[in-house]
């Protein structure tokens, strides 16, 4: 036999110093994304990349990648030919302020940051870590859409997001923040995550662009004007903040994450306070105006009411007649809904009614307590909120507090009129403690529209109709505009000073931390929508 038969082939095998370059060089490739003339084009328009986002966001060095080396697999339309590590999408987890988060961060240097499958799966893949190891989900947007060469895979994608944004809701926190185009179909991940973040000037969010709303309803509209972060935050309530720069975005999205649980089932850290300062407190007593009909703004009493410089305001310049946004009580973390006397008297409409209901149950999802301030005339009488349907959007609230588990106090600072008195976290429909202030109106209605309804002949019959109703004015409004009718029947707790309420709550909230109520068993509700 031939010996030389039996020998093995040798091969050469690369060195090993060889492969941890390579590996090196793959690395660098990945960070650069697009490239690094896509880069300083980002940066021209006044935008931060992918990455550099990304390390704003989260605690120094403890950001850990997951799928850096992933690319597409389309080959269609000369996507064979262009190939970039990651595909436009940097995704995986780190801290914030010591506690996980799981991030995606579009990377608009890479094909303009569209979705391709890839793209989708890397989302996907954090999504499912994010729920499954119960902690946030920070998605940083900023793409052109769907990658058009992929067609219905890219499409695919969305919707497996889609899906995912739903089961998680109320799972895990979501949030979402627009920094750069988001248009199309791809609106909606961001609709059904918690809060959107825009950034101003430099961000739009539309399901058709100028383009095709200029074809089908002949209107000339910027992109800005159509969905940027003015149009948003003002006149649809879409997005919950309005920010002028990517880093006070992304400031924000910290911030709003230090008042939240990390999931479901754990609630918001409790946090180091100031105590208030007694000025503060006092100047309480001096908020609500001698003439019932002033306005005065509601901020004012939550700022004597909160750890010092804690609140910090939701959906902020959308339906300003309700305020919603977090706060600290004595260092825990609570939502507070207070109806806003400075903005249409504090009345409810349909902006306020769902702005409300939607925090409303954020807070419940998260194990947030409530509270409410209420200072509210009634629902907004006229034919464009009833056509538009005052009647579901106002059940959105009343459904919301009914259903809310969470630890829920309610004070009353001046009127609490009609429906509006049984919505606002009412005793009877499961608020734990009900407070009012001393300067508090409790009744079906103003006196003088009570007065003319129940002494309409009276008044009408008398010899000086002016002088009767002023009569039956004082008369009524001495017996119900006060909070006493409603304390003696158990409806209202306590009827404290406005200076004693810091303390009450405070006392109130630590006596309902350990609070259990469960719903009937059901699959799930049916909230008007
Ligand atoms: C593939 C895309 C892309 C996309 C942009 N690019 N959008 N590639 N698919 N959707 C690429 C561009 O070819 C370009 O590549 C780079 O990204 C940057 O784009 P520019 O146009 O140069 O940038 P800019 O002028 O800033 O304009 C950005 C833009 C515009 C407004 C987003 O690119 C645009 O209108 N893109 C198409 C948007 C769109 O119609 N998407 C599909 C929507 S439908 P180079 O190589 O030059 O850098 C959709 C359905 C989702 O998304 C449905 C979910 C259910």
């Amino acid at each position: 036999m031939d010996d030389n038969k039996l020998k093995k082939p040798v091969y050469t095998l690369p060195a090993k110093e060889e492969k941890f370059e390579l590996l090196e060089k793959k690395n660098k490739e990945a960070l650069l994304g697009g490239g690094e003339k896509r880069i300083e084009a980002q940066h021209k328009k006044g935008k931060l990349t992918a990455r550099e986002r990304v390390h704003l966001l989260l605690d120094e060095g403890s950001f850990e990648e997951i799928g850096k080396f992933v690319m597409h697999r389309c080959k269609d339309f000369g996507l064979d030919k262009e190939y970039y590590l990651g595909d436009g999408v940097v995704t995986g987890y780190g801290t914030v302020n010591g506690r996980l988060v799981y991030v995606f961060s579009q990377d608009f240097t890479v094909f303009g940051g569209s979705l391709s499958e890839t793209h989708a799966e890397k989302i996907v893949k954090i999504m499912d870590l994010a729920m499954q190891n119960g902690a946030p989900l920070i998605g940083l947007n900023d793409s052109g859409g769907a990658r058009i060469q992929e067609g219905v895979v890219s499409l695919g994608g969305y919707a497996d997001i889609f899906y995912r944004n739903t089961l998680a809701s109320g799972v895990v926190p979501q949030i979402s923040a627009i920094m750069g185009p988001c248009a199309g179909g791809a609106v909606y991940s961001p609709a059904i995550t918690d809060f959107i973040l825009m950034v101003e000037n430099t961000s739009y969010m539309f399901v058709t662009g100028p383009n095709v709303v200029k074809t089908v309803t002949q209107e000339t509209v910027t992109a800005e004007e159509l969905g940027g972060a003015s149009a948003h935050s003002t006149k649809s309530g879409v997005t919950h903040f309005s920010c002028p720069n990517e880093v006070a975005c992304i400031n924000d999205i910290k911030k709003l994450l230090s008042y939240m649980p990390q999931n479901c089932e754990e609630d918001a850290p409790i946090e180091h306070y100031e105590q208030q300062g007694d000025e503060r407190v006092a100047a309480l007593n001096d908020i609500i105006p001698d003439n019932p009909n002033q306005p005065y703004d509601m901020r004012e009493v939550i700022e004597g009411l909160v750890d010092s410089d804690s609140f910090m305001e939701v959906h902020k310049n959308f339906a300003e007649n309700i305020v919603v946004g977090f706060a600290r009580i004595g260092g825990r973390s609570i939502g507070i809904v207070g109806n806003q006397p400075a903005s249409l008297a504090g009345v409810l409409d349909i902006d306020a009614s769902t702005k409300g209901a939607r925090f409303v149950r954020f807070c419940d999802c998260f194990n947030i307590p409530l509270l409410v301030l209420e200072d509210v005339p009634g629902f907004l009488p006229g034919t464009d909120q009833e056509w538009n349907g005052i009647i579901t959007n106002g059940a959105k609230l009343l459904y919301a507090f009914s259903e809310a588990t969470v630890p829920r106090i309610t004070v009353i600072t001046r009127k609490a009129y009609g429906g509006a008195y049984d919505v606002m976290n009412s005793k009877h429909i499961g608020a734990d403690m009900n407070y009012a202030w001393p300067t508090a109106e409790i009744a079906v209605m103003g006196a003088k529209g009570a007065a003319e309804i129940i002494f309409k002949r009276e008044i009408a019959e008398a010899a000086d109709p002016e002088a009767k109703l002023q009569e039956k004015v004082d008369a009524y409004t001495e017996k119900f505009a006060n909070p006493y009718r409603a304390a003696h029947r158990g409806y209202i707790d306590e009827v404290i000073k406005p200076e004693e309420t810091r303390a009450k709550l405070m006392k109130a909230f630590k006596m309902l931390e350990n609070k259990v109520a469960n719903l009937p068993k059901k699959k799930h509700g049916n909230i008007p929508l």
